[in-house]
């Protein structure tokens, strides 16, 4: 009968192993440690940079299937919450595990958006920054600072703690975020208005100016919600990845999301769209693009917005922004880069190169396109990124700090470097030149 083992032969010393197979295709790496060739041994260990084929934590949170395109929060299909939630409804599902009833989705909206304004002091060392600081920069110091002024955050096993520090980030951060926005701008910072919805609020603290009411563009404030939705999650991503690494040598979450600001700030996580754009104003005009695709085939340049690790088919995500883009335009007018989108969508698609190489668009083929039409630079991509995530980031924090099984994240390492050696007295050492040499390659 067939059973739910490994069985593993070391051919060094010929002996036999059987590893249990969990959850249909899981086996427990440190049950290789069982595996060596004397009691001195340390045992076999599996090597893999980047994470490539090991999991890290067991999750509820969020389900992809890249093969298939599918993306689920909490079980419920991205089109449907897309569709009908708005997004602090879907950052519910996503912190607390069910969808609201409307009692509780009520008490939850007021209880995140009574935590909306800042401390007057993040004000103020926000107006330290440079006149030109990026906005991904500000929101990381700024995040991080929350910290100081809220000491009670530290209690991370004190439940109502935990709940309070989530309401208050998913609250505060579309604040700090409009406060960089308008610090780059050299504006006046907007103070938040309680009466408009969660990202109708951003858009006022964005874009308000001598008016003495902000009413946000309805099909903008959709828009952008949709796109909030989308952001909400996606599994252990590099920069939840950092939420929970940093989040589990237990400072408060104030400073671990700071490391997930940090992580979502570089080109290959939050930036990416940023250069999805720029390769579409590089190519400039449809007729370039069978030029730009030879280039792509010839491993001269990557076409930014496709390909994705997980994703081998097209992203739901992309999806729904590729019809959403359309709406937006009505209002902002249409984004030129669009028709090139399209087109280079259409070619793509029937090229041998991306069909074998199983390359679809990426959610951040379209995003960009959108955040440039309402008017964003593209310096805040990345922020308009990590507001969102926000809820995703509290709860894979939440479920790493409740998981019995989690300890401080501390990867092993195959050490590569020399044997033991001893110190020599300075005149008798190698000659400058080899040591800059074997400096260099250290740094
Ligand atoms: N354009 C052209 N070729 C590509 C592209 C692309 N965008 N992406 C992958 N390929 C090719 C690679 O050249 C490689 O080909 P080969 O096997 O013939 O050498 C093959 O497809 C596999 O590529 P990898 O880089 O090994 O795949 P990986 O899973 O490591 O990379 C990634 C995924 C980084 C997203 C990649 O597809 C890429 O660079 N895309 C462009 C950047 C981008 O859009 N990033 C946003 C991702 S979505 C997000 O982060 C929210």
């Amino acid at each position: 009968m067939a059973k739910d083992t490994l069985t593993i032969t070391d051919n060094r010393t010929s002996k036999q192993y059987e590893i249990a197979i969990e959850e249909g295709g899981v086996i427990r790496a440190s049950d290789l440690r069982q595996i060596r060739t004397s009691p001195k041994d340390f045992g076999l260990m599996s090597y893999d940079p980047a994470f490539m084929n090991t999991a890290s934590c067991r999750s509820k949170v969020t389900f992809i299937d890249g093969d298939e395109g599918i993306l689920r929060y909490r079980g419920y299909p991205i089109e449907e919450l897309a569709e009908k939630c708005d997004y602090l409804e879907v950052a519910y599902l996503v912190v607390k595990g069910e969808l609201p009833d409307a009692d509780h989705l009520a008490r939850w909206k007021n209880n995140v958006t009574i935590h909306t304004m800042v401390h007057e002091n993040i004000k103020r060392f926000m107006e330290g920054y440079r006149y030109d600081a990026h906005p991904m920069g500000m929101l990381l110091g700024t995040v991080g600072a929350l910290s100081t002024f809220y000491p009670d955050a530290a209690s991370i096993y004190d439940l109502e703690s935990r709940r309070l520090q989530t309401r208050r980030l998913i609250g505060k951060m579309p604040t700090l975020a409009a406060f960089a926005y308008r610090h780059s701008r050299g504006l006046p910072y907007v103070y938040p208005d309680n009466d408009l919805s969660y990202t109708g609020n951003f858009l006022a603290m964005l874009f308000k100016m001598t008016e003495l009411k902000y009413r946000p563009n309805p099909v903008l404030e959709k828009a952008l919600d949709v796109l909030f939705i989308l952001h909400a999650d996606h599994e252990q991503n590099c920069s939840a990845n950092a939420m929970r690494a940093v989040g589990s040598s237990h400072p408060d979450p104030f400073s671990a999301a700071a490391a997930a600001v940090a992580a979502l700030y570089g080109p290959l996580h939050g930036g990416a769209n940023e250069q999805a754009i720029r390769s579409l104003m590089e190519i400039g005009s449809v007729s370039n693009i069978p030029g730009f695709i030879k280039k792509v085939k010839e491993g001269e340049r990557r076409l930014m917005g496709f390909g994705h690790r997980v994703y081998k088919n097209y992203d739901p995500r992309a999806k729904i922004l590729k019809k959403m883009a359309n709406q937006v335009f009505e209002v902002t007018g249409k984004n030129p880069l669009i028709d090139i989108a399209v087109e280079l969508e259409r070619i793509a698609l029937q090229d041998d190169y991306f069909i074998s190489h199983k390359l679809y668009p990426n959610v951040d083929f379209y995003s960009g396109i959108i955040y440039q039409a309402m008017g964003f630079p593209m310096t805040m991509f990345p922020v308009l990124f990590a507001i969102p995530r926000t809820s995703g980031w509290m709860a894979q924090w939440a479920e790493m700090v409740r998981d019995q099984e989690q300890k401080i994240a501390r990867p092993r390492q195959v050490y590569v470097g020399e044997g033991e050696r001893h110190w020599i007295p300075i005149e008798r050492r190698p000659k400058p030149d080899m040591r800059e040499e074997a400096v260099s390659e250290a740094i």
